[in-house]
């Protein structure tokens, strides 16, 4: 085992975990409600600000436990944010919140 903790403290300001679950039942999923679109925007808004990858980190998970019909659930690491019902169209309101408009709460980005 490695502990790369202090590894990721230095490059990482944030982790944006995005749900893309997909189940095969009547009960609402992120997966079915454009989770994919949601994964993209959210790529697409940081990578115009240089700070997808470098800075802020993006991946998809399984359910987070906030399922709904009305969108995607997504959370912010370590902010302990938690949001559901995010779309694609969404997405520009929730990341100028958690990181300003031109992402310049964000650690280590440029
Ligand atoms: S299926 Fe996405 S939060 Fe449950």
């Amino acid at each position: 085992m490695k502990n790369r903790t202090e590894e990721h403290r230095e490059r990482l300001d944030a982790h944006v975990f995005v749900c893309t679950n997909d189940r095969d039942s009547e009960h609402a999923s992120c997966g079915a409600v454009g989770a994919e679109e949601t994964v993209a925007a959210i790529k697409d808004w940081l990578r115009e600000r240089n700070a997808f990858w470098t800075a802020v980190s993006v991946s998809e998970t399984s359910c987070l436990g906030l399922c709904s019909e009305g969108g995607t659930a997504v959370s912010i690491q370590p902010h302990n944010s938690w949001y559901s019902d995010v779309t694609p169209e969404s997405v520009p309101e929730l990341l100028e919140s958690a990181f300003g408009p031109n992402a310049e709460r964000i650690r280590g980005k440029d």
